[in-house]
């Protein structure tokens, strides 16, 4: 069992918490499959207001769904198709407030509201991209955006 002290106090800290314990979940070992489990698992406890959290991976230059914790998800995105296939397209971080408004939006859950995906590069190649959902709009802040980068670059050299 893991225990993890991850402070809810404000988000400066709970994401200073959330590397950390990602880092040391993920440390010592060099299975990709199991490192994004946990992962996801660890964002889905920790970070709050969410309806998804996981991974697409980079399959021979598409993305194919890898571990989450939320309903069953689409399995195939193009790039630049959706929110995820826009980051992996144009490797930048989409926060997108209203998934509505956002041109070709692949509504895997219609709870979906807000969504934050973030391209996951190591050596200069596309691993994937973490992929957040939210019912709430605009639930990603800039803050939000910052912490998922910074677990993304923990994570980027261990699921590749
Ligand atoms: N909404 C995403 C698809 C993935 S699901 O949210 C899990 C998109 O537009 O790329």
């Amino acid at each position: 069992m893991y225990t993890f002290d991850v402070s809810a106090a404000d988000k400066a800290e709970l994401y200073r918490d959330l590397v950390q314990a990602l880092d040391g979940l993920t440390a010592d070992e060099p299975d990709a499959i199991a490192n994004m489990a946990n992962a996801a698992a660890l964002l889905w406890e920790y970070l709050p207001d969410l309806n998804w959290a996981g991974f697409y991976r980079n399959v021979g230059g598409e993305l194919v769904l890898g571990p989450f914790q939320g309903k069953a998800a689409c399995i195939r995105i193009p790039f630049g198709s959706g929110v995820c296939g826009a980051a992996a397209a144009t490797l930048d971080t989409q926060r997108v407030e209203d998934v509505h408004a956002f041109p070709g939006h692949i509504a895997c859950d219609a709870a979906s509201a807000s969504e934050l995906v973030v391209p996951i590069v190591h050596e200069g190649r596309l691993i994937g991209v973490l992929d957040l959902d939210s019912p709430s709009p605009a639930r990603f802040t800039a803050e939000d955006q910052a912490g998922c980068e910074a677990l993304v670059a923990v994570l980027a050299g261990r699921i590749s």
